[in-house]
């Protein structure tokens, strides 16, 4: 196989071409769902009607036009690149980014890839005890990731399709309001999906099914804190938000580590990211509904900038899982 000709045909450098061939070699694939299975499963998946539909338009089958041989390398490759870290829970690049406006096989090539890993990540979900109802609503994600592609317009997909490898490797659980990745370092990362307001009451609920998830379905694993990484956790949004907002609330949990210059994660694009879910609209067209709305155009006017903080807080001694 011709590397050089399936990048440039793929339109992406030839190192990601390299390097998806180099991590997958020949391991095995997994098979997408059969096609008339697909709409109750993406309907579990949370998958919104307009996604579903441009999803099943573009169906992998084995005569469709819209997969030429290189995407369909791409796709077996990529599900056995990820298929290959089953158990992992670190991010992980699962191809690379794609021209997605050449059509709907492009768009939504690591979707297919995630449903081909659904039924691997079952049976792993299975074989740790973890209850169907976690199962499903950790892979929900999908949908509200795919709702949240479309509202950006494509922006923010090379950030999805790695993140959304986390939960095809049994990686991440969603266990009531927030999702929790299994760490290295007896470290239990938490993530805030966008899914309402973010109440002591909620954040309190899911720490503690955390507490008892983890020893009962991980008993090798120990955990002892949790950890995040987010724009929430930015000191300098207490300038702006009143003390009792759920932000402000969630904050006073956390330990922050130091500052440290991003390395990566500029912290003016996650706020963009995820306040505004648009990452090039022009600062003076930004809405200005919310007092944070406000708050972020308003900082990034005066030259300022916001930061990715990280900070951590002990699971109390008691029931340290
Ligand atoms: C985290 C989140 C649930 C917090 O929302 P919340 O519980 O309403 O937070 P607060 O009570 O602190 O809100 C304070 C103010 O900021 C506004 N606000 C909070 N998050 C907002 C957001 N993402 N976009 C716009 N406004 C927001 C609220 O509406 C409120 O303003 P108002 O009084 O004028 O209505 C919300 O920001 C969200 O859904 N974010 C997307 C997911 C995310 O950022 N995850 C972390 C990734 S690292």
């Amino acid at each position: 196989m011709d590397l050089e000709d399936t990048a440039a045909r793929l339109g992406v450098p030839v190192e990601d071409v390299e390097r998806v061939h180099r991590l997958a070699g020949d391991r095995p694939s997994a098979p997408l769902p059969a096609k008339a299975d697909a709409p109750a499963i993406l309907d579990r998946l949370g998958v919104r009607p307009d996604d579903a539909a441009e999803i099943m338009a573009g169906w992998p089958d084995a005569d469709s036009p819209l997969w030429t041989p290189e995407l369909r390398w791409l796709l077996d490759r990529s599900i056995a690149l990820v298929r290959a870290d089953l158990g992992g829970h670190g991010w992980l690049v699962p191809g690379p980014a794609l021209p997605r406006e050449r059509g709907l096989a492009w768009r939504h090539l690591y979707g297919y890839a995630y449903l081909a890993l659904v039924g691997v990540v079952r049976a792993y979900h299975r074989d740790h005890g973890i209850a169907d109802t976690v199962s499903w609503v950790t892979l929900a994600d999908l949908g509200r990731n795919l709702a949240v592609d479309r509202r950006m317009r494509g922006e923010g997909w090379p950030v999805m399709q790695s993140w959304l490898t986390l939960h095809v490797r049994g990686g991440l659980y969603e266990l009531g309001r927030l999702q929790h990745q299994r760490g290295d370092a007896g470290t239990i990362d938490l993530h805030i999906p966008d899914a309402g307001p973010l109440t002591p009451e909620a954040v309190e609920a899911s720490l503690d099914e955390a507490r008892e998830f983890f020893p009962r379905h991980f008993p090798d694993e120990r955990y002892t804190a949790f950890a995040c990484g987010s724009w929430l956790l930015d000191p300098q949004l207490r300038e702006y938000l009143p003390e009792d907002s759920n932000i402000v609330r969630f904050q006073r949990r956390f330990e922050l580590e130091p500052y440290e210059e991003p390395d990566g994660l500029d912290g003016d694009v996650e706020v963009l990211r995820f306040v505004f879910r648009t990452l090039t609209t022009p600062l003076d067209q930004l809405p200005r509904g919310t007092v944070l709305q406000r708050a972020v155009v308003d900082h990034l006017k005066a030259g300022r900038h916001w930061q990715w903080r990280r900070g951590r807080f002990p699971i109390p001694p008691r029931s340290t899982v």
